[in-house]
Formats: structure tokens, sequence, C-alpha cells
């Protein structure tokens, strides 16, 4: 990160022509992380509601840096893919690896304790349809928050790295606005700032674009593409907006019933699928 910003004394800061954001940096992944062969594994990974199957032996491997969209039918487990990754949830059986550490187990088989277990979920962030902002605290103390408290960064360190993300989804404007005066783009962008904050390695994008008009969506998936093209964060998104997923991932899975029934380029999905599941559901986003 560039220390290019200078803070006055009551907190407030006067940005130098040169204050810019290096995403690249910031979410490199560590050396370790790049001799690491899946960013994120699910092996077998099985989820159940009682007798209902949410998903059933999923396989899944995203390599690091990898921008993989998730595509299919209203309850077909993509939401609890994320969910299961960010352990949220548990699920009732299977594995799930972060660059190649077990989030569920330790070496020994036993499940992981709640210190172990808060390691390695910060190695991945979130952003929900919904932006979940605290409303009584301003867009800076919303960013803050997390880096001060998780990190236990101090006030200053905290406050530069608030701002320069700020830049990065172009709201420096905003620092002592508080979610309710913002637009519901600029509240999603400031989510996707308070996600990259932490530097995860991996981004969990659920339909971060669904509660918006299009023009408010527009804003936020530049700021998406951005992340995916200049940063080296691993991103698994799940979304409806198929012209973005096109031209931002190098892969498309597809999901139906818990399974994925396909998978592949987004030339191929979109434009040879092979499974007749696909093309319908393909069909049913496009005329929509
Ligand atoms: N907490 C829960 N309790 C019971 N069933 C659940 C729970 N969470 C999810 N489900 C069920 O799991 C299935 C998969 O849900 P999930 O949210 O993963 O689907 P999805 O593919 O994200 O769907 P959508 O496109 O509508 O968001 C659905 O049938 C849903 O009703
Ligand atoms: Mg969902």
């Amino acid at each position: 990160m560039s220390g290019s910003m200078e803070f006055s004394r009551a907190g407030s800061f006067v940005p130098t022509a040169a204050a810019v954001c290096d995403p690249a940096e910031s979410h490199a992944a560590a050396p370790e992380s790049q001799q690491t062969k899946w960013a994120i594994e699910f092996e077998k990974v099985s989820k159940s509601y009682g007798a209902h199957r949410v998903l059933v032996d999923l396989d899944l491997q995203v390599r690091p840096g990898e921008k993989v969209t998730l595509i299919g039918p209203s309850g077909s487990g993509k939401t609890t893919v994320l969910r299961l990754a960010m352990t949220l949830e548990n699920p009732t059986g299977g594995d799930i690896r972060v660059f190649g550490e077990s989030i569920l187990f330790d070496t020994a088989g036993k499940p992981l304790s709640i210190r172990q277990e808060a390691r390695i979920r910060r190695r991945c962030g979130m952003v929900f349809q919904q932006f979940n902002l605290f409303p009584h605290l301003t867009v800076l103390q919303n960013l803050m928050l997390a880096p001060t408290t998780v990190l236990k960064q101090s006030w200053e360190q905290a406050e530069k790295s608030a701002l320069e993300y700020l830049r990065m989804v172009g709201l420096e404007g905003k620092v002592r606005a508080y979610p309710a005066q913002l637009s519901g783009g600029q509240q999603q962008r400031i989510a996707i700032a308070r996600a990259l904050i932490l530097k995860p390695e991996i981004l969990l994008l659920d339909e971060i674009t669904s509660a918006l008009d299009p023009e408010l969506a527009g804003e936020v998936l530049d700021v998406v593409r951005g992340v995916a093209h200049e940063t080296k964060v691993t991103l698994l998104i799940v979304t409806h907006e198929m012209r973005f997923a096109r031209e931002v991932c190098d892969r498309i899975v597809v999901f139906d019933a818990g399974r994925i029934i396909e998978q592949g380029s987004p030339d191929k999905i979109f434009s040879h699928p092979e499974s007749e599941r696909t093309r319908s559901f393909l069909q049913s986003v496009l005329n929509h």
C-alpha cells in the first residue's frame, strides 16, 4: 500500500496527487498460498436440512486467482456453497479446504477450535445481496470497525486503509455519510470495500446487484470488474448478470438440485452448453 495520504489531527484527510490504492499488492496471495494448487476445494461435500438434500457430494476446485461464477435455478444450492466456504454453515458431510487447509477439521481429524476457524475464515470475505452496513456508523466507521477489532490495527492505520479502499470504490467523498444517506449502489460499494479491507484471498459475492436498479448495479459491477482485473483475489460469484460473468470470469459452474451439472469456459457454457437443463436455464434467464 502506498502511504500517500496526509492526515490532520482531527482525522480528516488531504489526499495527495499520488494517493493510490494498490490492490494488486494488497491482495497478492502469500507465497505459501501461491504454491497451493487450490484456493478452495470442496470434496464430497453434502448439506441437508432434515430430509432435504441441498448439496449432494459436491466436488469443486478453484485455482488461486481464478474467477468463477456459479449459476443455476433458484434453490439449486449456490448460496449454500458460499455460506459453507465462509463457515456460516457446517456441511453434513465431506471436507472443504482453503489453500490446502481444512476449514472443518484439524490434522488429527478433530473439529477446529473457534480460534483455528477464525484464523482460516479470515482468508475469505463475503458480500451479500443486502448490504448489511451498520446504520448507526458512518461510512468510515463501518470500514474501520473490523480492522481495529479483528486485526487490532491502530486507529491511524485503519483510517488510512479505509480511505484507500473508499478511493478504490470511488466513494472517498462519503467518509462521513451514514448508510441511509447513500444510494443502494453506493452502500453496496461500501460493503465491497469493507470486505476487501480485511485483504481476503478469496472473495465470495452472492447476488450483490440483485436488489439494485440496473444503473446502480452497473456501478457495482464496475467496481467488481476493477477488483477482478487489478487484484489476484480468487472470486466466487453468484449472479444473474450473465454478460458480466462472461466478460469477467474464467469459468462458469452450473448447478441444479444441489449438483454441478456442467462447467467450463464462459464461451462453452453460454455458446455451446451440453446439458439440456443448462440450455433451458440460460434461456429463462436471458429472456427474463
Ligand atoms: N436454513 C435453511 N433451512 C432449511 N432449508 C434451507 C436453509 N437454507 C437453505 N435452504 C434450502 O436449501 C436449498 C438451497 O438454497 P440456496 O439458498 O443455496 O439456493 P440458491 O441456489 O442460492 O437459490 P437462489 O437462486 O434463490 O438464491 C433451498 O431449497 C432452500 O430452501
Ligand atoms: Mg442464493
